[in-house]
C-alpha cells in the first residue's frame, strides 16, 4: 500500500554531513597518522552520521509524532477550518483534515526544495489522495510573513518546523502577528520548533494572545540534541488561543 511521502528536512545538510563523514573516515584508514587523531577523527564521523541519521529518522517517522502532539493539542469540533502556515508536503494540514472531517484545511508555502525534498503543491495533493482527505484540503503560494487571506479566515492554525526559517527577528514577529490576524476570536495556534519558541511566546503575548505558552517536547534524541547544542536546540510546542 502507498505510503504518504512527507519528504526530508534539509537534504543538502543529510547528504554534506554523510559524504563528510565518508570523507573523514577514509581518510582514518588511508593516511598514516598516530593514534590519537585517528580516535578523533573517527569520533567526528560517528558523529556527522548519528547528525544525518537522525535527521532522516525525523523525516521518515519522528515527524509524525510531532504532528500527533500539535494536533492532539486542540480540542477538535469535526468542522474547523485550519491553516498549516508552510505546509511542505501536507503533514499538519492532512492530519488536520483528518480530524476535521466536517471542516477545510488550507496550506500555505513557498515550496523551498533546501528546507524540504519534494517540496510542492503536487506532493501535498498526492499525500492527501493517499490520506483520502484530498476533498477537503487546498494548498495556495503565499509567504507567512504576508499570508495572503482575510482577517479572522481561521480556527485553527497549525505550522511545523517553520519559524526557524525566517532569518531575523523582525520577520518572525511578523509571522507570528499574521498568524494571529487570520485567526478567528476563539481561534487556537500551535507550532513547533526548535529554536526561537521562547521568542514566539512573547510575540503571542504582544499580540494579545493571553494564555500562549510553550512546552519542551521529544524523547532521548531530543534531549541529546539539546546537550549536544549546548541548550541552544530545545523542541518546544507553543500553543494559545484568541480571546473570543
Ligand atoms: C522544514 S520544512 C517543514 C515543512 C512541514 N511543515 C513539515 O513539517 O513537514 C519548512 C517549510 O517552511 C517553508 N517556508 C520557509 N519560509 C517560508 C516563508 N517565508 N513562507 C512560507 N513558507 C516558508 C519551506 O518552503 C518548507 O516547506
Amino acid at each position: 500500500m502507498k505510503r504518504a511521502d512527507y519528504g526530508v528536512d534539509s537534504p543538502a545538510v543529510v547528504v554534506s554531513e554523510l559524504v563528510l563523514a565518508l570523507l573523514v573516515l577514509s581518510g582514518v584508514f588511508l593516511f598514516p597518522r598516530p593514534i590519537g587523531w585517528r580516535l578523533l577523527e573517527l569520533l567526528a564521523a560517528a558523529g556527522l552520521f548519528a547528525s544525518a541519521g537522525s535527521m532522516l529518522h525525523y523525516s521518515r517517522s519522528g515527524k509524525l509524532g510531532v504532528r500527533d502532539i500539535i494536533l492532539d493539542s486542540i480540542a477538535w469540533r469535526g468542522d474547523e477550518t485550519v491553516l498549516d502556515a508552510g505546509c511542505g508536503g501536507g503533514l499538519l494540514l492532512i492530519g488536520a483534515a483528518k480530524r476535521a472531517p466536517r471542516g477545510r484545511a488550507m496550506g500555505v508555502d513557498v515550496w523551498n526544495r533546501g528546507a524540504l525534498s519534494g517540496n510542492g503543491p503536487p506532493a501535498v495533493i498526492e499525500n492527501a489522495v493517499v490520506e483520502g482527505v484530498v476533498s477537503r484540503v487546498e494548498v495556495r503560494s503565499g509567504d507567512v510573513r504576508k499570508l495572503p487571506f482575510d482577517d479572522a479566515s481561521f480556527d485553527v492554525v497549525v505550522s511545523n518546523f517553520v519559524i526557524h526559517e525566517v532569518n531575523n527577528a523582525a520577520e518572525r514577529e511578523r509571522v507570528v502577528s499574521e498568524m494571529v490576524r487570520v485567526l478567528k476570536p476563539g481561534g487556537r495556534i500551535a507550532l513547533v520548533d526548535f529554536i526561537f519558541t521562547g521568542e514566539c511566546v512573547a510575540t503571542l503575548y504582544r499580540y494579545g494572545i493571553g494564555d500562549a505558552r510553550r512546552k519542551r517536547i521529544g524523547g532521548l534524541a531530543s534531549w541529546i540534541g539539546t546537550i549536544l547544542m549546548l541548550g541552544t536546540f530545545q523542541m518546544c510546542l507553543v500553543t494559545g488561543s484568541k480571546n473570543g
